[in-house]
């Protein structure tokens, strides 16, 4: 038994080899080209950090191809199991985000944001179960995902790191990907672990700046951050990394309250705590909360971490061995941490399979998993606006292509590709096509130009000229977007679409060729200047490595869009309200000439509403039926919808079912996402389908301390335009 086996290592280990499995250091330190691009171990400093220093984790990489990986690993697993005393394999955790994307040649699945609107679970657990096929067989244990904060404000840089801004959402997508990560049968021998980050409430600071001072109140934390961290706890979850910010003026990582309290305790996560990237050095320099790096390592300890991503330094070592000869952290606390750690190296069977093998790396990037990864991406397209029914496109003779992301590849991909800002643009595979690639190959006897230049600076005769040239092309598509960027590199001052593109959008609409907006970003950049005159608007997000294939399927209506905006898209730049914002929260208050207040809720209302997005076909809502009009505590009401295709294309559908409670004692969502069902219906089909509101599950709330409150009263629920009421008693 696995409990008996860790007791018995630990009872043979010195304090320091204890300290060293509670360490995790950056593979810069032993790499040999100093910089993550080529993996060649120096044999001489892993001896040294894992027999002298007992180091148990290394992290980290950049896109090389599997075969150094697999050298790196193997040599690197060897020195751990011969040289560290106790034979201790070593845990490697990497952040493969939407694949494994730090290997050459794997298969790029969307980002998080793109899934969420998949609003289909299935594409997040594959993204997680590929993932862990192609890299696990080369020693990647542990991977930091998935992300399970929210994406509530675009500002901030790791928006499109979430599956959007609801809860339950996150929740579903989350398990998913835990499930499809953790209980893996395809990488048997193997087994791998998932982290759900960033433990907690990372995700809403008030400037939007990345690491920024988030103030949030315990009843919000319960109700709206900590559904998605619960829902990966309950599917098994190992790891948990934390939040590097600051929670109500206490940094998170010297938080008893949060990773102790309300993460051990109430939450009942019994795996590893993980630090983020030198976040108890944070304690001192950044937060400013420690003295010095002895103090910020108590906090830390203190607080309830077991591994600290330290992670180029043996400061750690040094300080947490003198805190326990100094009696201020006690050995039964290293042995709690440190239990836990070994316990997952016991649970992964790494102390039965160290090394890694390179027998079946015919697997990575084979072509059934980037039929996923496209299958994920074309779902992920969110079609926000089609006038006159410019798309699909059929049968073009001329398009001109326009923007930033028309001949990018990095673009599609986004950050943590490759590398943690996107790699550069000649590191992407030669196979990957970028728009204007896909474009030509989906229509191979059209003629498809791209344009670098829009005079928006020319003279009226010259803009005259340019919209002539463009007036006989069957579609001008401008592909706007962001470069790759994440964490504080992707702060920004203004939600406005970047650059000039706002201008050439501006110019390209004055053409009588019809314009399509596709925007290639990891959040809503505002568009509002423009969106009126532009004939189509696709938010594409972040789609991966197939995503421009998936993007010329969808123009072309070889495949029939079904996503769903899982965000809430601002109207205006410094201005942004999630769907289940508070009651009070859309209105402006605004006096006419006698003095009378009047309401303009116009000034605040998204340009496009969470769930939001158009398809080729047609979908009618009818019968939202309830099983009773009332219910009781203990009890469960049925509500049923049918939902019928009254178009001429075979189409998927997103019902989405959502719940208002119409009074509580705490301030309640106007609505809120419950539930969600995918269904796909050919021209004419039915299907009715049912949600199950369960009192305790569905209609309850917590209080600040986390306890569910249950009020009576009345409640509707939603489902597309129809919504019934109905009371609890
Ligand atoms: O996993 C990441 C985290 O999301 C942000 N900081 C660095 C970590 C390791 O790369």
């Amino acid at each position: 038994p696995i409990d008996e086996r860790v007791e018995d290592l630990l009872q043979r280990m010195t304090l320091y080899e204890k300290i060293g499995q509670m360490t995790q250091l950056d593979i810069t330190l032993i790499n040999k080209t100093g910089n993550q691009r080529n993996v060649e171990l120096v044999e001489e400093k892993a001896v040294e950090l894992i027999r002298d220093h007992h180091i148990g984790s290394f992290l980290n990489g950049e896109a090389v191809a599997p075969d150094q990986w697999y050298e790196f690993m193997n040599r690197l697993t060897r020195i751990a199991v011969k040289e560290s005393r106790l034979e201790i394999p070593i845990i490697y955790g990497i952040d493969h985000m939407h694949g494994a994307s730090y290997l050459s040649g794997s298969t790029i699945f969307p980002h998080n944001i793109n899934l969420g609107a998949t609003f289909d679970e299935s594409h997040s657990f594959e993204t997680a179960r590929i993932t862990a096929i192609e890299s696990a067989d080369l020693g990647h244990h542990w991977t930091f995902a998935p992300v399970l904060d929210l994406g509530l404000n675009p500002y901030w840089p790791r928006f499109w790191e979430t599956y959007g801004e609801d809860p339950h959402l996150a929740s579903v997508m989350g398990a998913a990907y835990v499930r499809g990560y953790q209980n893996n049968e395809d990488i048997a021998p193997y087994r791998t672990a998932a982290t759900s980050k960033h433990f907690l409430a990372y995700s809403n600071p008030a400037s939007g700046w990345d690491r920024s001072p988030v103030q949030v109140s315990m009843q919000m934390i319960h109700e709206m951050h900590r559904p998605s961290f619960q829902a990966a706890i309950n599917a098994g979850l190992k790891t948990v990394m934390l939040n590097s910010g600051e929670i109500n003026g206490v940094p998170v990582h010297a938080s008893k309250e949060i990773v102790t309290g309300l993460l051990r305790e109430k939450m009942g996560f019994d795996g590893v705590v993980v630090t983020d990237w030198d976040d108890i050095g944070k304690l001192v320099d950044f937060h400013k909360v420690a003295e010095d790096y002895q103090e910020a390592t108590y906090m830390a300890i203190e607080a309830g971490i077991d591994m600290n991503m330290t992670p180029t330094t043996l400061e750690f070592n040094k300080a947490l061995l003198s805190l326990v000869k100094d009696g201020r952290i006690s050995k039964k606390r290293i042995n709690e941490s440190v239990r836990r750690i070994l316990k997952l190296k016991f649970d992964l069977g790494l102390f039965e399979h160290p090394y890694p093998r390179n027998d079946r790396m015919n697997r990575i990037g084979m072509e059934s998993h980037r039929q996923k990864a496209l299958r994920a991406a074309e779902e992920s397209l969110v079609v926000l606006k089609n006038d006159g029914n410019v798309l699909p496109l059929k049968n073009p003779d001329n398009i001109l292509l326009f923007g930033p992301c028309a001949k990018s590849k990095r673009n599609l991909a986004g950050g943590w590709t490759i590398g943690w800002q996107g790699g550069s643009e000649d590191q992407y595979p030669e196979g990957m096509n970028t728009l204007c690639d896909a474009l030509q190959k989906k229509y191979p006897n059209a003629s498809i130009h791209y344009a670098d230049s829009i005079p928006v600076d020319g003279t009226p005769t010259e803009q005259k000229t340019f919209l002539e040239s463009t007036s006989s092309a069957d579609l001008l598509i401008y592909a706007a977007g962001e470069e790759p960027y994440t964490e504080f590199v992707g702060n920004v001052t203004d939600l406005r679409l970047p650059g000039r593109q706002l201008d050439e959008i501006a110019l390209l609409n004055r053409s009588a060729s019809p314009t399509v907006l596709i925007m290639i970003a990891g959040r809503p950049r505002i568009i509002t200047d423009i969106i009126k005159e532009t004939d189509a608007f696709i938010f594409a997000g972040l789609p991966g490595f197939e995503g421009a294939d998936a993007i010329a399927n969808l123009l072309s209506g070889t495949t029939v869009p079904s996503g769903k905006l899982p965000f809430s898209y601002p109207q205006h730049t410094g201005h942004f309200v999630n769907y289940h914002h508070k009651p009070s929260a859309v209105y402006f208050f605004n006096r006419d000439q006698a003095n009378v207040i009047i309401q303009d809720s116009n000034a605040t209302t998204s340009l496009f509403e969470f769930g939001d997005g158009l398809s080729y076909t047609t979908f009618e809502y009818d019968n939202l039926v309830l099983s009773a009009t009332e219910i009781t505590a203990g009890k469960v009401l049925t509500a049923s919808v049918t939902i019928t295709n009254t178009g001429d294309v075979t189409g998927k559908e997103s019902v989405l079912w959502f719940i208002s409670d119409l009074a509580g004692r705490i301030t309640r969502p106007v609505k809120i996402l419950k539930h969600f069902e995918k269904v796909e219906l050919a021209p004419g089909e039915k299907a009715t389908l049912t949600f199950e509101i369960q009192p305790e599950k569905i209609l309850s709330y917590p209080d600040s301390k986390g306890i569910p409150i249950l009020e009576p009263g009345r409640f509707t629920v939603n489902a597309g335009p129809l919504t019934e009421t109905f009371i609890l008693k």
